[in-house]
């Protein structure tokens, strides 16, 4: 039992996992602060459906990023899922019509149909914040990603954008062999980039992508949890699905533990958490595994997260 080790100088981009109210957020608000303390320029981005950054920070934050510190190069994003359609939209709605109206009969609203596709929007968002973290605008980004579920779908990789295309398409069929027929007709289309080339620089941005989240000195996950069954059952199979994906996660919070129990209904709450402490520390040996203890108050406030900030990375 720890504390967070994400120290890397060239950490790029933290991602903070873990089931719904576990912690995420304020947990992603604290690190995102401790960095910012450190004299780094931080961006926070919250992706959730419902997100509560500006709850946290007691500022309004939204889809443009706003500076949420006088003190600190602190600045903050909340990003809605309508946000992330229109951009991706921006950012491939042209690419997509000019690959499927060459062989296939479509209005551009096909594009809006495509984004409807499961798994867009979280996959979009990675490619979002790769950018924002290669624009230079900050030194580092920490995501505050949605609730579990999400993420598990968003680490199905690699050749995201290909897999939604074909199945957005909902032909069945298989891109690849209709390119090859496709191939000959392509060439004859001097004038216009190729839509080999089109798709070849999804695929490369999909690669780019990959290699920049398994890279281990750019990118660092903070998988957060609760000392229950169902807590530690799901970071089993979020920790499982991260490692399918050559992903490593090095640091566990295990949050609102019971610190000190001076009645039986706590006295009974912090020997069930301990089970499930000892559980987690026999199973992740090679894990960095952080206590974050209960707190008589709700996390509010920059004084307060800045507690928060401590526990993690300062007190033993
Ligand atoms: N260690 C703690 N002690 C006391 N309260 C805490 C602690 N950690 C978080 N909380 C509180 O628990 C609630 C849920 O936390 P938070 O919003 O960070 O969870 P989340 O995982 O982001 O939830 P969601 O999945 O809904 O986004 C908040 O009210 C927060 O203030
Ligand atoms: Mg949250």
């Amino acid at each position: 039992m720890g504390l967070v080790n994400i120290t890397g100088k060239d950490v790029k981009l933290i991602m903070v996992g873990g089931k719904g109210g576990v912690g995420k957020t304020t947990c992603a608000s604290a690190v995102a602060l401790k960095l910012a303390m450190d004299g780094r320029r931080v961006l926070v981005i919250s992706s959730d459906p419902t997100p509560s950054l500006s709850d946290i920070f007691e500022v309004s934050i939204g889809s443009e990023e706003v500076k949420i510190s006088d003190r600190y190069e602190l600045y903050g994003l909340e990003i809605s899922s309508d946000v992330v359609l229109a951009k991706w939209k921006e950012r491939f709605g042209d690419e997509i019509y000019e690959v499927i109206s060459s062989f296939a009969n479509v209005d551009y609203d096909f594009v809006d149909y495509v984004g409807t596709a499961p798994g867009i929007e979280e996959e979009y968002m990675l490619s979002f914040i790769i950018e924002l973290v290669e624009s230079g605008k900050y030194d580092i980004v920490v995501w505050d990603t949605a609730p579990a579920g999400h993420t598990l779908r968003l680490l199905r990789l690699p050749h995201l954008f290909l897999k939604h295309m074909e199945a957005a398409t909902k032909f069945y069929m298989n891109m690849y062999a209709y390119l090859e027929r496709l191939k000959d007709a392509v060439r004859f289309k001097a004038s216009k980039r190729s839509l080999l080339e089109i798709i070849g620089s999804w695929e490369a941005l999909s690669e780019r992508i990959v290699e920049f989240i398994r890279d281990e000195k750019l990118t660092k996950y903070l998988i957060i949890t609760i000392p229950e069954a169902l807590g530690v059952k799901l970071t089993e199979r979020v920790i499982a699905e991260f490692k399918e994906n050559m992903l490593k996660v090095e640091n566990i919070v295990v949050n609102y533990v019971v610190k000190e129990a001076d009645c039986e209904f706590h006295k009974m709450r912090k020997a069930m958490q301990q089970h499930y402490l000892d559980l987690l520390a026999n199973t992740y040996k090679d894990t960095n595994l952080v206590i974050l203890n209960l707190t008589p108050w709700e996390v509010k406030g920059m004084e307060r997260i800045a507690g928060i900030s401590q526990a993690l990375f300062l007190t033993p």
